[in-house]
């Protein structure tokens, strides 16, 4: 993590020295550096620069109106999945000409806040969703601009749970009936074809198989052109993988780029991208802080203020997250399970660790900025972490840590 660096021992995100921020706001907590979003998000913009391109921020890989605001400030576009994720971005101060709008089940009123709103681009994964897309534009006297989301069976190597360029998967329009899509699109008359799109999984550490899927919709959309409809721009989707642990090696944003451009240079087509965890998941981390070291069964401990209801990925898929002291203390090491105090077997956040613990110890969960706060949820009538943001050597809170009342205020019981 570019931002994150150990000065007289104590970790620090940009200047600040994280130990602080667990003292001043509580554990656990997720912290994110406002410059390491922004590097991210330029070299993506800066590789592009002679390419007709935009960059359209996943905001479901975080989608604090902190994070969104910083990145709306640099003119960023977002990639959306939800009315409740355009509410985000209007209300962060994002353009909505700078909006797509993806998923596999957009609601009527969801259509009809992006509509209104003026969004730039919905990405339509079915026929039925090009109907009802019709319809719902039709009723409000406008255009709906289109593309479509094709699967161009393409197999991404990631977890089979992010991997979603296959066959059997429920994304995307099956390769072998995009034509027909796209003569019923082309068709409806509210709306109007302008691109297509593809997103063939998430955390991809090799470019092959983007690059394939590149092809396949290049080819698709030179087919689509030869019967009368033109394309004008090609949407790549996300999926960039980011380094979790050292002996991972992630493909360079810069590089992967200058490929993007070169490929599609002469071509007429402009680009769009939607990254997500390649701009925030190396910008955040999670704090937390030891309750009690426990030897149990031959095994050793560590149980934390944090859990599998605050960062699920290592839970759900196994998922690498380093985790490291926020103070280096001289003790002596040993090898721990680290978990939360959720009553699941799965509630573990890393194993085997080598770490030198006593209790009050501050711990850092590394590589949390994507899918972490976004992806938790209050099991075991547990409180949702606050959020803050660095940026130089000021610590903002962007997010109130939930009270418990909250989490029940909107129940009853029974008369
Ligand atoms: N575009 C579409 C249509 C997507 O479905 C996704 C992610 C993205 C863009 C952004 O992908 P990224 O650049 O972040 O890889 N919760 C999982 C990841 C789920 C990704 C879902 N779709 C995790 O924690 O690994």
């Amino acid at each position: 993590m570019s931002a994150l660096h150990r000065q007289d021992g104590d970790l620090h995100l940009e200047s600040v020295r994280l130990a602080d921020v667990a003292r001043r706001f509580g554990t656990p907590c997720y912290v994110y550096s406002r410059a390491a979003i922004e590097a991210s998000w330029r070299a993506f913009d800066e590789a592009l620069a002679g390419t007709d391109h935009l960059v359209c921020y996943a905001v479901k890989a975080n989608s604090n109106l902190a994070v969104l605001g910083v990145l709306a400030a640099l003119g960023s576009g977002f990639d959306i999945v939800s009315g409740g994720e355009l509410a985000r971005v209007l209300a962060a101060g994002g353009r909505a000409d700078r909006v797509i709008f993806s998923g596999v089940g957009k609601g009527e009123a969801e259509m009809r806040a992006a509509l209104a709103a003026g969004i730039r681009c919905f990405n339509v994964e079915s026929e039925p969703e090009l109907e009802r897309l019709d319809a719902v534009a039709g009723a409000l006297g406008v255009r709906a601009p289109v593309s479509l989301r094709v699967n161009p069976d393409v197999d991404a190597r990631t977890h089979p749970y992010i991997s979603t360029g296959l066959k059997g998967n429920k994304f995307g329009i099956a390769h072998d009936r995009a034509l027909a899509a796209y003569e019923l699109a082309a068709r409806l008359p509210n709306l109007e074809v302008t691109g297509v799109d593809c997103h063939i999984g998430s955390q991809i550490l090799e470019t092959a198989p983007l690059e394939e899927a590149l092809e396949r919709v290049l080819d698709l959309a030179a087919a689509v052109a030869a019967r009368g409809i033109p394309l004008r721009h090609v949407d790549v989707g996300g999926g960039l993988g980011i380094r979790y642990r050292e002996e991972e090696q992630a493909p360079d944003i810069r590089r992967w780029c200058e490929t993007l451009a070169r490929r599609v240079a002469g071509t007429g087509y402009g680009l769009v991208l939607e990254p997500g965890r390649a701009i925030v998941g190396n910008a955040g981390v999670l704090l937390a802080t030891v309750e009690y070291l426990k030897l149990d069964k031959g095994k050793r401990f560590a149980i934390v203020d944090a859990s599998m209801s605050e960062l699920i990925r290592p839970a759900l898929y196994e998922a690498w997250h380093d985790i490291v002291p926020l103070a280096a203390a001289a003790r002596e090491e040993a090898e721990y399970d680290v978990v939360g105090p959720v009553c699941e077997s799965s509630d573990v956040l890393g194993t085997a660790r080598r770490l030198a613990l006593a209790p009050g110890d501050g711990l850092a969960i590394l590589s949390a900025g994507a899918y972490g706060m976004v992806m938790s949820s209050n099991y075991n009538s547990r409180p949702r972490p606050c959020e803050v943001m660095v940026d130089g050597a000021r610590a903002v809170g962007v997010r109130a840590r939930e009270s418990v009342d909250s989490l029940f205020a909107g129940e009853r019981t029974l008369d």
